[in-house]
């Protein structure tokens, strides 16, 4: 039997992000920005990705080390043919939650099945309530209703509360954080605001275009008293705040001004098999030709021990000007 298995900071795994797909509907400008994301991109070949057998051993190998989330991620994983099926694999391994971040566009489409599979909930991604800003942010003529018939069609499938994504950049749709916020207040949706990070090496990151969480809460303070709560454990990535007049919640995710990486509990597995143990990570552990090479339970365990043992990670922490330009792993194909 083992323990609980602690990297080099003493961080157990406890939260595995499973990436289905590096396709997206959208080019996001701060994501899949056009100039690199183009019509001739080299996206992964089919043959090159995981099988649904394939991820869900290696999910039943994390969750037998301690890990209880598991999140599936993109791209935008709705694209993943029958993504429903591996849902359904997932969600038989016991005790943990699975949740899925998308855009939103397909949701009418596959709420209801992807509940049926198993499914807990969803975080929608919306960086903008304004079409003509919506329409700037995904740059591929995305209306924002159908992002919203989206959320809805979550919320009556019963995957909520829904958690709803707004990447703030600065000049771009910063001057609609107001906006957002009282278009979700009352809702029963949280809304969280997340700070432009260096992910990958296309979206032209600048620390100016990053506007700090702490100016997020002072302005909609200014319009909606917040007031700070507690987190619903420890090492939650977004911090809470609720409106005084308890019309819910909010949440913001500070990756670039205040650093969370020393409770960072979480290794993602990309389309292809590669093991990350950072979201900035440069290099990954392939797990695929293990797998494909009939490998033992045993001695997939011993390679994931192996792989979060020697973890020493904390990109966040170390960040400077010139880090941001070092070649990583793209957002589309990793998934946040
Ligand atoms: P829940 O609170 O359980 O819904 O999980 P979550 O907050 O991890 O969900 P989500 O996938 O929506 O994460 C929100 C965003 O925070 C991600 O999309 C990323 O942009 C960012 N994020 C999540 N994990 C990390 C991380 O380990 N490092 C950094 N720098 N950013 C992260
Ligand atoms: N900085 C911050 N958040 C990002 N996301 C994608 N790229 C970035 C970035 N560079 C967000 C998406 C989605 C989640 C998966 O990560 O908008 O909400
Ligand atoms: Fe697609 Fe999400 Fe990236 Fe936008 S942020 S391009 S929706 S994967
Ligand atoms: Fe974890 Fe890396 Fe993000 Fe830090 S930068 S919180 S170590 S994924």
């Amino acid at each position: 039997t083992h323990g609980p298995l602690k990297d080099r900071r003493d961080r157990a795994v406890q939260d595995l992000r499973i990436s289905v797909t590096d396709r997206c509907n959208f080019r996001c400008i701060y994501c899949m920005p056009r100039s690199v994301f183009g019509a001739d991109y080299p996206f992964l070949p089919r043959k090159e990705l995981l099988s649904f057998e394939e991820i869900t051993r290696v999910a039943r190998r994390f969750a037998a080390r301690g890990v209880r989330k598991i999140r599936i991620t993109g791209g935008e994983p709705l694209l993943r043919k029958h993504v429903e099926n591996l849902i359904e694999m997932l969600a038989q391994i016991p005790d943990i939650e699975l949740t899925l971040t998308t855009n939103g566009v397909l949701l009418p489409k596959m709420a209801r099945t992807l509940k049926d599979a198993g499914l807990d909930r969803v975080t929608v991604s919306l960086d903008a309530i304004d079409d003509p800003t919506f329409r700037l942010m995904n740059d591929a003529d995305f209306p924002v209703a159908a992002v919203l018939e989206g959320i809805a069609a979550a919320k009556d499938a019963g995957l909520g509360p829904i958690k709803v994504n707004m990447v703030v950049k600065r000049g771009v749709n910063d001057q609609g954080v107001i906006e957002m916020a009282r278009h979700f207040r009352g809702s029963g949706h949280i809304l969280r605001f997340i700070e432009f990070m260096d992910v990958g090496s296309s979206n032209g990151w600048k620390l100016d275009s990053v506007v700090p969480s702490r100016e997020i809460i002072q302005r909609i303070d200014q319009v909606f008293p917040l007031e700070q709560v507690d987190p619903n454990y420890t090492g939650e990535v977004a911090e809470r705040w609720r409106y005084r007049d308890g019309a819910g919640e909010i949440g913001v995710i500070s990756s670039v001004t205040q650093a969370f990486c020393s409770t960072c509990s979480r290794i993602r597995l990309s389309t292809e098999g590669k093991l990350y143990t950072c979201l900035f990570a440069q290099t990954g552990h392939d797990l695929r030709d293990m797998l494909r090479a009939g490998v033992s339970d045993a001695e997939i365990d011993q390679t994931i021990a192996g792989v979060w043992h020697n973890r020493e990670d904390r990109y966040s922490e170390i960040r400077t000007a010139n880090t941001a330009g070092l070649r990583k792993i793209e957002m589309s194909y990793i998934g946040g």
